[in-house]
């Protein structure tokens, strides 16, 4: 009997590759052009394995598609791209890749914080043009970041790696969550737990990291923005949606908030025209992850995730764990 055919929609890592390969007889998307969708139908639908990531959606119309799938592994920890319950509907396990990519995805998240605060994308762009005539008093004055207060929307895995950078910068920690964290996680992190108005209120840094859900979609809107300091700075990391992006350019234009330093948005790749033209934001295209080192432990993780299930194993990140029962 030949090997299960899986598909990768990315050419993924050689570390990976050489987990895929013990198990499948394994096809990659290798082209540098993006696949279009017919394409990716038409590769799925012999398939029983996909690891794909997250500018494919898994839906109704794929799984249709592809009638032998077992497993949709993604190169993510974001899954707003997969629908998990048509997923369980067709016997398909959906997994992803938490927690090898918090401490880079916080790196990101910080760079972009001090990039926008102290203005390095407007200085960077100064020098290249030339322009420069040399040092002077009022030159391209930012924002302090040390010894103010940052606001972290949502205290998991990448918000608690915010607040330990954040100790660095001796600044105070607030955040909001569904749930409050324990006293020892709180006491460790130096984090205060506070409603929602109030760290908008407080906050000169807030930076979002919850995931995208019916609940959060436009969690940060024109009344939070009514409610932040004029001086304070918004971070996104984590999805565009979270974020109404039109209120966002309001906001920025008629200096509600000080800045915005964003890697992600709403309807990727497109950007917000109305962002594009403002110096006080600073935009990332979706690079949170993106270091060698973690695209790789990701890419490893969704072959592992795919391999375990066809050895009879509980993929170690399935979401939907109720259609190994099925
Ligand atoms: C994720 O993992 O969800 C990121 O957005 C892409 O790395």
């Amino acid at each position: 009997m030949g090997k299960p055919r899986a598909f990768a929609t990315r050419p993924l890592f050689p570390e990976a590759r050489a987990v895929l390969e013990k198990y499948f007889g394994t096809e990659y998307w290798t082209s540098a052009d993006r696949m279009t969708r017919p394409e990716l139908l038409k590769r799925v639908s012999g398939c029983e394995a996909l690891v794909c990531v997250i500018t494919e959606k898994v839906d109704e119309e794929l799984l249709s598609a592809a009638p032998k799938l077992r497993i949709a592994a993604t190169v993510s920890v974001g899954y707003d791209h997969i629908d998990v319950d048509a997923c369980t509907r067709h016997k398909v396990a959906v997994t992803n890749t938490p927690g090898v990519l918090d401490d880079t995805t916080a790196d990101l998240a910080w760079a972009l914080l001090m990039a926008v605060a102290r203005r390095l994308v407007e200085a960077d762009t100064w020098v290249r043009s030339g322009t420069w005539t040399g040092w002077d008093i009022d030159q391209l004055v930012g924002a302090d970041i040390h010894g103010k207060t940052l606001g972290i929307v949502g205290l998991g895995r990448i918000g608690r790696r915010m607040a330990r950078r954040a100790q660095g910068f001796e600044m105070r920690v607030i955040y909001s969550n569904r749930t409050r964290a324990e006293l020892a996680v709180e006491k460790d992190l130096r984090a205060q737990f506070v409603d929602m108005d109030t760290l908008l209120r407080e906050s000169d840094f807030v930076s979002l990291h919850v995931p995208l859900l019916p609940g959060t979609r436009h969690l940060i809107a024109a009344e939070s923005f009514a409610k932040m300091k004029a001086a304070s700075f918004l971070i996104n990391t984590t999805r565009g949606a979270v974020v109404d992006e039109a209120a966002l350019v309001d906001a920025l234009k008629n200096k509600k908030i000080a800045g915005a330093a964003l890697d992600v948005y709403e309807r990727e790749p497109l950007v917000h025209p109305g962002l594009l033209g403002l110096k006080n934001v600073v935009l990332a295209p979706h690079i949170g992850s993106a270091s060698v080192e973690t695209r790789t432990k990701m890419s490893v993780m969704a072959a592992e995730n795919a391999v375990a299930l066809f050895e009879g194993r509980r993929p170690p990140n399935v979401l939907n764990p109720e259609v190994l029962a099925l």
